[in-house]
């Protein structure tokens, strides 16, 4: 059967993108309910310690106000865990922080405080008059001080499989036997979530026992369990909408305190109650990437064989909480290096919880990683993408099995096409145009291929338009887009009559979308929605309609909203076929689970991404001029929203290289960044043209529809480009993200 999807589509433009354009689109603090009450939270002052007296008469007579909630008067949600379940006493493997439990503060910035009143304003006013005494006790945030009580993370301990456990591959520090060996430091800050629209919350119970949250997530019903359980309620009395998202990168995948706060406060006060944290308090209460170090030990033969890679990296959690995320998995599968170890620890701090960040773990591996391949490039005198090739690997060296598919070498000539790497000069500072030393760097990056079961519903209605329906959400990605054009392609209507309604948790069965797993979990449940109803319009012209008795699907086709006969002159329009067949609107539910095909194969999707910079020699200002990136993502469903992610992950990685950076006074626990004036991040002058190339073969071993995911890989490998290009225009190599100016001269 021929594929459909090996053509890149026609480009469709974004089906909701007017809806965002004009306002129409409902984020989650855009729903006004009747009796619409609004909280304000108040937050510590002080990083750990006690809570000794709260004064909230001022705030309380305050205009407007209906409750100020603290854990003097909270409510217990009856789900939350006990003490001894908890890990700030005694310590275990971590549970979400809960808000207003009990006079103990635990980072700086902790909610402490709720007011809800009438509006707004007269919520935010009367926050500002609570007065909190607190009982100081010394805190530690100091990552770099704190090095050595790094531990190995619980759950790696219970599982020496888990991927978060020690590996080695070979001998152990096997990188020492080899005659060039380098040992190398990586350091990166912690980066914060600053998506364009702020985290918010809608909460409403409708009944004393069914609740209904319009909430910033990434996942509807993965966030209808965590509450169901949290409020000791059956998961279907409580519904999720979150059917528009001003953008997430991981901040969505885990219920914070503000949200449980909301839902707390609607209880008190018997009224909907709308939370909106503000630019400030984005910075320490829905996560952040975490500041990692790296050490990295590589040696190689003179030829350019890897003889080994060490790569051992620290990243900070908080103290309640062990936040983990696979930094060393690029290390352990990428390279052709006989001797390979990862380790990797946690440190807790007297922080809030960090989370995953687009390219979570990866794209600081990476980092480390092919900023260590640059380097002992370099020291062999060979091209870093020569050095690449040389140590390419057909099957995966961790898990000693095939690819699913790998097309990076593909992409690999590509990339350096379209950059003109055949410009570059092996020796770095060699090339200068009037004051700009100018260089070229690349890297790769990698992401596991994941895929997840789904469902979906399927309404095909007598007037031939379709609707389709997923609990899934779309983050940014486009993903009602893609789904549109999967199903368009299946059955042969055109877009514009079909609709894929998301982002509710009364719809079918769908995961987070996080994990670059979203086309490739949910497409195939509408390719088989769009089977089906194929299947049962066969079964209708076939009684129907004589030309098309006894007809099978392959003798049929399903285009332009028609099924004709191949070969024959006989078709009909699937409405004029509804009609006359009198069959009704046809309704199919259909899931995709995954199965056994992909068992003995690793999958992955991969990206090699070519940056070309300018230096200035007197202030060491980078100008970033070019990128090309090239990805191996399997299919590409939608050529516009695919190149979407690219182009939005390259932005992402520039910040990463360049600018984000959250400072911290730790005479305080307290970041002093915490707006977009002081935290950076890329603006229009600060990001050039950007290249996206695509493969575009499909990987059936995934997913029946050939895709591999594209979002993570889309920033994997993005910031060790450009600092490899920074050292090839300069000869500096700044081994400490970001490469700021100061660090250059
Ligand atoms: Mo992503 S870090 O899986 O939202």
């Amino acid at each position: 059967m021929e594929n459909p999807f090996q053509k890149i589509s026609e480009p469709l433009s974004r089906v909701d993108g007017r809806m965002k354009v004009t306002g129409a689109a409902k984020y989650s603090a855009e729903f006004i309910l009747p009796d619409m009450t609004y909280a304000v939270l108040v937050s510590s002052t002080v990083t750990k310690g006690r809570i000794t007296s709260i004064d909230s008469k001022a705030a309380s007579n305050a205009p407007g106000v209906l409750a100020v909630v603290s854990h003097q008067n909270a409510i217990r949600p009856p789900g939350y865990p006990a003490d001894n379940e908890h890990p700030t006493e005694p310590s275990t493997v971590g549970q979400p922080h809960r808000v207003f439990y009990n006079d103990k503060v635990v980072f700086n910035g902790q909610p402490v405080a709720m007011v809800i009143a009438d509006t707004f304003e007269r919520a935010r006013y009367a926050a500002s008059l609570i007065k909190i005494q607190y009982a100081k006790e010394e805190h530690t945030t100091d990552f770099e001080k704190n090095l050595d009580k790094a531990v190995l993370p619980a759950s790696a301990k219970k599982n020496p499989k888990s991927p978060l456990a020690d590996y080695d591959r070979g001998q152990v520090d096997g990188y020492k036997l080899a005659p060039v060996k380098l040992e190398l430091e990586y350091d990166h800050p912690a980066e914060m979530h600053n998506p364009m629209e702020l985290q918010a919350i809608t909460a409403h119970w409708e009944a004393e026992d069914r609740l209904t949250i319009y909430d910033k997530v990434q996942g509807t019903q993965p966030t209808q369990q965590n509450f169901a359980k949290e409020w000791k309620l059956p998961p279907e009395n409580v519904k999720v909408i979150a059917q528009f998202v001003g953008g997430a990168f991981g901040n969505g995948l885990h219920n914070w305190p503000h949200e449980t706060a909301a839902i707390m406060g609607a209880k008190i006060v018997k009224k909907p109650v709308k939370l909106m944290l503000t630019r400030e308090q984005m910075f320490f209460m829905v996560g952040y990437r975490p500041r990692t170090t790296q050490k990295i030990g590589i040696g190689a033969n003179r030829d350019g064989k890897l003889v080994g890679i060490t790569h051992s990296s620290i990243g900070m959690t908080s103290s309640y909480e062990q936040f983990t995320e696979s930094v060393l998995q690029q290390t352990r599968m990428m390279y052709n290096a006989p001797n390979v170890s990862t380790r990797y620890r946690i440190l807790p701090l007297d922080v809030s919880t960090p989370i995953w960040m687009r390219g979570p773990g990866e794209a600081t591996g990476a980092f480390g990683l092919e900023s260590a391949i640059d380097e002992i490039a370099y020291e062999l005198n060979i091209d870093p993408l020569q050095f690449r090739v040389i140590n390419h690997t057909d099957q995966d060296p961790e898990k000693n099995q095939p690819w699913s598919t790998k097309y990076l070498k593909e992409c690999f000539d590509m990339g350096a096409k379209a950059i003109g790497w055949d410009k570059r000069q092996l020796k770095a500072g060699a090339v200068s145009e009037g004051p700009w030393k100018v260089g070229y760097g690349m890297a790769v990056g990698t992401f596991g291929a994941n895929r997840r079961g789904a469902k979906v519903r399927g309404k095909l209605f007598t007037n031939g338009s379709l609707l389709l329906q997923s609990a899934v959400t779309d983050i940014g990605p486009g993903t009602g887009t893609a789904m549109t054009q999967i199903a368009s392609d299946a059955i042969g209507l055109p877009a514009t009559k079909i609709t894929f309604q998301l982002g509710n948790s009364e719809f079918p069965e769908a995961g987070n979308q996080g994990g670059s797993s979203t086309v490739n979990s949910v497409g195939p449940a509408v390719l088989n929605v769009c089977t089906a109803l194929k299947q049962q319009l066969l079964g209708l012209a076939s009684t129907s309609i004589p030309d098309f008795k006894g007809a099978t699907m392959e003798q049929v086709s399903f285009k332009d909203s028609t099924i004709s006969l191949n070969g024959k002159n006989a078709s009909i329009t699937i409405a004029d076929l509804m009609k006359k067949s009198g069959s009704g609107d046809l309704d199919v539910f259909q899931e995709a689970k995954v199965g056994e095909e992909g068992k003995n194969y690793s999958k992955y999707s991969f990206s090699v991404h070519f940056a070309k910079v300018h230096v200035h020699t007197a202030t060491g200002e980078v100008r970033v001029k070019h990128v090309v990136t090239c990805a191996d993502a399997g299919t590409i469903i939608s050529a516009k929203t695919a190149a979407n992610q690219m182009i939005g992950g390259v932005t992402g990685g520039i910040g990463m290289a360049l600018q984000e950076d959250a400072v911290m006074d730790h005479r305080f626990g307290r970041y002093i960044t915490k707006d977009l004036a002081d935290y950076h991040v890329p603006v229009h002058a600060d990001v050039p043209g950007i290249d996206v190339l695509f493969v575009n073969k499909p990987d059936f071993i995934v997913d029946p529809l050939g895709t591999k995911g594209i979002g993570e890989i889309a920033i994997i490998g993005v910031a060790p480009a450009i600092a490899n290009a920074i050292f090839n225009a300069t000869g500096k190599r700044i081994r400490q993200l970001p490469i700021t100016l100061d660090k250059l001269i």
